[in-house]
């Protein structure tokens, strides 16, 4: 070691130790958040979304970087991460998988502690969640979930935040879940109950949101209300939800799976049952399978709103977790 670099390392008092920062805040999921906070981000949101189409410079985030670390494919939350972080005066680095050690046997503590050396905030898409758990352990910088398992906080939070955009607010918002009570579906029972919407999902028996996010939906206002009939969770309903029968890793189940959710589809049979209805799908979606082509191509869908949200909701989370000015 030379003199110069001994020197940097111990004596200025302008350097941080990051083994000395205080642990970071992480967003593993929508829960993480407080309401006060969760209506933060919305107004940032807002805010950013408001600028971003007006072309008016919004660079609150100048020189962060973000790691993108993905074990599964994506389009939409890849790219309105990175230009997300572009928008915002930063940069992001793609980790696709089989791109970093992971994938040869370091493990993930150890990348972990690694990446927060470089970087400002670690954004993971994983099989497992434990997987999260582990990062969040062991980083020194904000991990946000970009897809587990288990949850998908950053697609609830462009979720609520388009049906505040088409409905003025939450109250009295009756929303359906149509399907599988996995990842998009936990995340929104959680979120749906810190906004105050009323929700019934209707999924497959044996496809129940889990007993822990149903309580922790509870914890946060109010659990939802869970059948096995899709038509009775959609009758008059505002919003009808719903998300792919075969989730990412699950293709072994496809065969299965589709017989499980026959009856489920977002058609319009079931629709007749709430004619004013908006439709939501978190994307991709697989027409002819959760929902028909002529649903998700009709003026009833929002979602390309709803994938648009993602962007401006996900830099408004970035910068309320750095903390931008
Ligand atoms: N909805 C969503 O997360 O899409 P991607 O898989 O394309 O990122
Ligand atoms: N449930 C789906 C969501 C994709 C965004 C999956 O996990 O593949």
């Amino acid at each position: 070691m030379n003199e110069y670099a001994s020197e940097t390392a111990t004596d200025s008092t302008d350097s941080t130790d990051p083994n000395d920062e205080p642990p970071a805040s992480h967003f593993l999921d929508v829960d993480n958040l407080s309401d006060d906070e969760l209506a933060e981000v919305f107004s940032t949101a807002g805010e950013l979304k408001v600028a971003h189409r007006a072309g008016k410079p919004h660079a609150v985030l100048p020189n962060r970087t973000l790691a993108m670390l993905f074990e599964k494919p994506s389009t939409r939350t890849r790219v309105s991460f990175e230009t997300g972080m572009t928008q915002l005066g930063g940069h992001a680095v793609y980790l696709g998988p089989d791109t970093t050690h992971l994938d040869h046997g370091e493990p993930v503590a150890d990348t972990a502690r690694a990446l927060s050396r470089y970087v400002d905030a670690v954004m993971a898409r994983v099989f497992d969640h434990d997987a999260l758990e582990s990062m969040a352990a062991h980083a020194s910088v904000p991990v946000v979930n970009g897809l587990s398992d288990d949850a998908h906080p950053c697609q609830t939070l462009a979720d609520l935040f388009t049906i505040y955009e088409q409905f003025g607010g939450f109250e009295d918002v009756e929303v359906a879940w149509v399907g599988d009570g996995n990842n998009v579906a936990q995340s929104f029972a959680v979120g749906a109950a810190m906004a105050g919407l009323d929700l019934t999902m209707a999924t497959p028996e044996g496809y129940e949101p889990d007993d822990d996010v149903l309580a922790r939906a509870d914890e946060r206002g109010c659990a939802p209300e869970v059948v096995h009939d899709p038509e009775a969770a959609v009758e008059g309903a505002d919003v009808v939800y719903t998300d792919v029968w075969v989730s990412m890793g699950e293709e072994e189940e496809r065969e299965a799976k589709l017989g499980d959710f026959e009856g489920f589809q977002v058609n319009d049979d079931l629709l007749a049952g709430a004619p004013e209805a908006t439709v939501m799908h978190c994307l991709p979606a697989h027409r002819g399978e959760e929902i028909t082509a002529d649903v998700l191509e009709s003026d009833r869908t929002v979602v390309w709103e709803q994938a648009e949200n993602r962007m401006h909701t996900q830099k408004a989370l970035l910068a309320h977790l750095l903390g931008a000015e």
